[in-house]
């Protein structure tokens, strides 16, 4: 019996793979490295002393997923694969509509046709956007996103819960908040392409002189310092989260349909400049910084309550933002050392 994870050599996939081979289930990726590398699979296995099985293929090919299924027991999913760049999606919203939900129409194909429970997708606290009151819990009302990205993280959900309903199947959603961090091995990381869009990979690169400076998007929010709060999770605590979820749904034997959703983030907001002061002070390095108009698109406050997943998974958050940020700077410099 083995878990297909998909999107399996990128950066939540990579360390949630880790935890997986560590609690001894066996692992089945499917990843066409579009946004990843092939070395990761190699760290997956010097870091576990573990071989997962891979295979690097598009998973829009049907046929060659099929081929998968057939070829192994597979007794559950996870589903990271999905294109995530917020600004891209506006741009291309045919790639994002047709990479992010077809793949995910494939996969519940094959699970529909074999009678396969046990799926756990990869979505977003992007689908409450602005919530009107803090902390956000699961109950909190969604919003329509403002991105591609994020719509296509709201109809992924939509099409799971009618997919567990139509055929009585248990899945779970995972909404994360913002993930940062690498592995303690320093083996495994976001390996962003291009100029990074999100802060921390930001700020990294800034401190490693890749980036002259970081631009903060607004400092006259209504917040503690007038930047934008969010709360990040570090991405093994993350990555833990999911064998947590994924154990719930294979221990609960019932015939019917089951749909868990859980918060995954810390239950802490930190603004950006706390971001950029924890960095400096986790690394002992500089952040060179300018103050700039707002970002488009942005949201001024989002932080999770993250009690169900605390009750019900017996998973919370464990390491603080400092140590997640050392590890993310570990990884800055394991990439310098392969001039990657
Ligand atoms: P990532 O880009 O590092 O990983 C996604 C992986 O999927 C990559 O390795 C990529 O090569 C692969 N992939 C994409 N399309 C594919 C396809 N058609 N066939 C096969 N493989 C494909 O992204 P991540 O940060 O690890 O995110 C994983 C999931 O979590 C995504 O679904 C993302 O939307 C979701 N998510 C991410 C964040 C975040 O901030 N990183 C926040 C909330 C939700
Ligand atoms: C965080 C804060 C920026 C870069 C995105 C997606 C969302 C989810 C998580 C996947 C904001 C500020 C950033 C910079 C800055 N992903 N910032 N200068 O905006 O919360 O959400 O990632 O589901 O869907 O939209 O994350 O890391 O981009 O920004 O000042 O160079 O840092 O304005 O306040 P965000 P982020």
């Amino acid at each position: 019996m083995a878990i297909l994870v998909t999107g399996g050599l990128g950066y939540i996939g990579s360390h949630t793979v880790v935890e997986l081979l560590n609690n001894n289930f066996d692992v089945v990726i499917v990843d066409d490295l579009s946004n990843s590398e092939k070395f990761i699979l190699q760290n997956i296995e010097e870091v576990t002393g573990k071989k997962p099985v891979f295979y690097p293929f598009d998973l829009k090919r049907k046929e060659l997923l099929s081929q998968v299924f057939d070829a192994h027991k597979i007794d559950g999913c996870i589903n990271f694969a999905a294109y995530k760049a917020v600004g891209e999606s506006q741009e291309k919203p045919i790639d994002y509509y047709e990479n992010n939900l077809f793949t995910l129409i494939n996969i519940l194909q094959e699970f529909k046709e074999r009678e396969i429970s046990n799926f756990i997708f990869s979505s977003s606290c992007t689908v409450y956007g602005q919530a009107d009151t803090m902390p956000i819990d699961e109950n909190t009302p969604l919003k329509i996103p403002e991105s591609v990205y994020g719509k296509t993280k709201q109809m992924g959900e939509e099409i799971l819960i009618d997919f567990a309903k139509a055929y009585q199947r248990k899945i779970t959603l995972l909404r994360y908040f913002n993930p940062i961090g690498a592995h303690p091995s320093a083996k495994l990381g976001e390996l962003p392409i291009g100029i990074p869009n999100n802060l921390v990979p930001y700020v990294t690169q800034t401190a490693a002189g890749i980036r002259e400076k970081l631009s903060i998007w607004g400092n006259d929010y209504p917040t503690v310092d007038g930047t934008a709060v969010r709360d990040y999770i570090y991405v093994v605590d993350l990555a833990k989260a999911h064998v947590a979820a994924l154990k719930r749904l294979m221990e609960n034997k019932s015939e019917e349909t089951t749909v868990d959703i859980y918060n995954l983030g810390t239950g802490n907001g930190s603004s950006v400049l706390e971001v950029v002061k924890a960095f400096e002070k986790a690394n002992n390095v500089e952040v060179p910084y300018q103050i700039c108009d707002r970002r488009e698109g942005d949201i001024t406050i989002a932080y999770a309550n993250a009690d169900k997943a605390e009750k019900e998974l017996n998973w919370k958050s464990e390491t603080t933002l400092e140590d997640a940020l050392r590890t993310t700077w570990e990884w800055q410099k394991y990439l310098k050392s392969r001039e990657l």
